[in-house]
């Protein structure tokens, strides 16, 4: 019996997950280190059963009619944002992710952010980098302390949780909102929930882990900038749009809050003007689960979601499969 066709859209995954395409599909991989072009990417899929795509892919109606026979959308990440979901639906193809694996990693860099930002270790390093250290000052690079202080969680689900679960180390006090409280995460941690109002005006670090959603796009703007305390850092590891980029730069600007750290952004590969020339922000580029372990095991999850389906078995993770199955 011939293997179901699948489309990669990046020249490689890793190798168990490279393994087991191999074995159980007939894997066509894009060629080139690049996100693929709408057009490229509808052609490719004209004759596939499935796809394993990245969270740069834009999977849309138009993009699924491209594919007549398409049973799995599998996505190397935890958020679904790039896919129209009740598109994928309506035409009965499943949409798979791989939360879970990706939870310590993000919370890490997340704090690695937050600690960066708050102790302005990017600026100290290129500093001391270019030859400019010239002996202990004691004005030179004042940061913020951290223990003891305020941290809020905007988005207190997995990853929101193993941030808090990481404040304790510190003896913080952790807040969180969310659309709705979350008892076993407050268990965890000893986070406690509060108003919307009440996290941007207690939060001394604010760090967004949420989802993109209509609720969310756009959520943290100079009206929000304005509640928070001057001496504040925002934290964005969720998604770019939910924080509105020129405002944020201008919020910084003129010292409405302190600091800055982001991985995420909100025209992304774009980064605002503005945010690259400013001294208290931190920039990554989307790497919150870019640690080799962690990559591994997503992109195996990825594979073993895609090659669940295509068997008929029940993927590991999926938001639309049991619609389906109805
Ligand atoms: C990363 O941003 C992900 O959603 O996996």
């Amino acid at each position: 019996m011939s293997k179901p066709r699948v489309l990669v859209t990046w020249p490689y995954t890793f190798p168990e997950a490279d393994e087991l395409l191999k074995r159980e599909t007939e894997v066509i991989y894009h060629k080139e280190e690049r996100p693929m072009s709408r057009q490229e990417l509808m052609e490719a899929m004209a004759d596939k059963e499935g796809l394993l795509c990245m969270l740069f892919d834009r999977i849309d109606g138009e993009v699924l009619d491209a594919a007549p026979q398409l049973k799995v959308v599998s996505n190397l990440g935890v958020g679904l944002d790039n896919i129209d979901m009740e598109a994928a639906t309506k035409r009965g193809v499943v949409v798979t992710h791989t939360p879970g694996t990706l939870t310590e990693a993000t919370a890490d860099l997340g704090w690695a952010l937050l600690m960066a930002t708050a102790r302005l270790i990017p600026q100290a390093h290129e500093f001391t980098r270019s030859g400019k250290f010239i002996g202990l000052r004691y004005h030179l690079f004042l940061g913020k302390d951290l223990v003891g202080k305020t941290l809020g969680i905007y988005g207190m689900g997995r990853i929101g949780t193993a941030v808090a679960r990481r404040a304790r180390g510190f003896n913080m006090k952790i807040i969180y909102h969310n659309r709705r409280p979350n008892p076993e995460g407050e268990r965890e941690t000893g986070a406690r929930y509060v108003s919307f109002q009440e996290l941007l005006k207690e939060s001394d670090f604010l760090v967004i882990v949420a989802p993109l959603t209509p609720e969310t796009r756009g959520r943290f703007g100079m009206e929000e900038f304005r509640q928070m305390k001057r001496e504040a850092i925002l934290i964005n590891i969720g998604r770019g749009p939910i924080v509105k980029e020129k405002e944020l730069a201008q919020a910084l600007k003129e010292g409405i809050i302190w600091g800055a750290g982001l991985d995420v952004y909100e025209r992304e590969p774009q980064v605002e003007e503005d945010l690259l020339v400013l001294d208290r922000v931190v920039l990554t580029p989307h790497i919150g689960s870019a640690a080799v372990e962690t990559r591994s095991a997503m992109a195996l999850v990825a594979a073993e979601n895609l090659v669940r389906v295509l068997k008929g078995e029940k993927p590991l993770h999926s938001p639309n499969w049991k619609n389906l199955r109805k």
